[in-house]
């Protein structure tokens, strides 16, 4: 709504790769939101909650030939079109399925967000997107538009995550608003839609804000407001992808304490029963997380620890150097901000077994996801335990 109020044609189309399953797929649902998607399992998981698929938007650098069909045979509403091969493929098989598929292309417009370089995306050297430099991304337009099948209505840009200057998205939208005018100039080309992708940080440590809803809003809105009355472009569609923003704060993560170590004058390890299989963006990013004892809140934090997970990487640190109240076997710690990117890219590194996960909603749990079992991990096994047949 801060974002409807200055700009009422705006669309949220959350970006499922921060956290999704079937249960938020029906939440999503009934917020009447839009859904950015990346691959065919996000595909299936919207399908399997009867998700409106005009409202989804297809992403990624590499769709595979039997993802865009599953895409195209859910009547998906828009694909964000990454490269030449991309174009020419999915034109051929929406021919072939005889529709005209509404897409938008997607442009690096060269603007450093000042991220962490893994989460940089729109720069010139990135694998994503049509570089706009030497005319590439004008013949993309061009073929665009000539693509009997397909119907070019918009742009997109993702610059990266998190962003937390205004800045960026500001550079963004004036290149991107130039390019359009220079492309309805001369290839009349009608941008009726414009995707300034996500990026929107949150709050993760007590003394790191993060900028308002409002603040974004105010900044992109104004701007884009600006570009296209100077140009004299028509207002587009503006599309966000917050992911982030959406569910970060919603999920917190529990473990239990096990191991605690230490090591005399040099630091002390609480060891929980997770960690970089649950959640790797400490190893990965550097990211920083706080902590609470769950069961013991009230008491003032009085020992510096470092949060070590159970896996078998002396990298496997959650947080280093965090104050806790004296902390022991078998106490339960919180790390709030766990909602995004950290169940999604989980994995079984050790044959770990993922969490269970639970909807809080006004003080009810629900169990939406079952902890992992065992026999989980050998599902997809196809040699039997013959050894133990033999056995027998
Ligand atoms: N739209 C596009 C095209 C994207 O690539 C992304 C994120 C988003 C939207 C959503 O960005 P958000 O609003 O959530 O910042 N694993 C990293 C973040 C990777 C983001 C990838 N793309 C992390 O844990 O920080």
């Amino acid at each position: 709504t801060e974002f409807g109020k200055r700009y009422p044609r705006t669309s949220v189309v959350y970006a499922s790769k921060a956290f999704f399953n079937r249960a938020l797929g029906l939440i999503l649902k009934e917020e009447e939101m839009g859904l950015d998607v990346v691959s065919g399992g996000e595909v299936a998981v919207a399908q399997s909650v009867a998700f409106p698929f005009a409202k989804v938007y297809f992403h990624g650098n590499n769709k595979t030939e039997d993802e865009m069909k599953l895409a195209l045979d859910a009547s998906i509403g828009h694909f964000v079109v990454d490269n030449f091969h991309e174009l020419a493929v999915l034109n051929r098989l929406a021919k072939g399925q005889g529709i005209i598929q509404n897409i938008l292309l997607r442009l690096t417009p060269g603007v450093d967000p000042h991220t962490h370089s893994h989460t940089t995306t729109g720069v010139l050297d990135v694998k994503f997107g049509f570089p706009m430099i030497k005319g590439i991304a004008e013949k993309a337009v061009a073929e665009a538009m000539s693509c009997s099948h397909l119907k070019l209505v918009g742009l997109h840009c993702h610059l990266g995550s998190p962003i937390f200057e205004m800045e960026p998205y500001e550079k963004a939208i004036d290149i991107m608003m130039r390019f359009a005018a220079e492309m309805k100039e001369r290839h009349a080309f009608e941008m009726q839609e414009f995707s300034v992708g996500g990026g929107y940080a949150v709050q993760y440590l007590v003394d790191v804000p993060a900028p308002s809803v409002a603040q974004y809003a105010e900044a992109i809105t104004v701007r884009l407001q600006a570009r296209c009355r100077e140009m004299v472009l028509p207002l587009p569609r503006l599309v966000l992808e917050p992911g982030r923003a959406i569910v970060a704060q919603a999920g917190v993560a529990l473990y239990k304490v096990g191991a605690v170590k230490n090591i005399p004058g040099v630091r002390r390890y609480v060891c929980v029963d997770g960690g970089m299989s649950d959640n790797i963006r400490p190893a990965l990013y550097g990211a920083k997380y706080e902590a609470l004892i769950a069961n013991n809140v009230g008491q003032g934090d009085s020992e510096r620890v470092t949060v070590a997970g159970k896996l078998c990487e002396s990298g496997d640190i959650l947080i280093k150097d965090i104050m806790l109240p004296p902390v022991s076997a078998g106490d339960l710690m919180a790390v709030p901000v766990s909602g995004a990117y950290c169940i999604p890219m989980s994995s079984n590194y050790n044959l770990a077994l993922k969490p269970a996960i639970v909807l809080v909603k006004e003080g009810r749990a629900r169990l939406i996801r079952r902890r992992e079992t065992h026999q989980d991990l050998m599902r997809c096994d196809l040699i039997r335990a013959r050894a133990v047949e033999c056995g027998q």
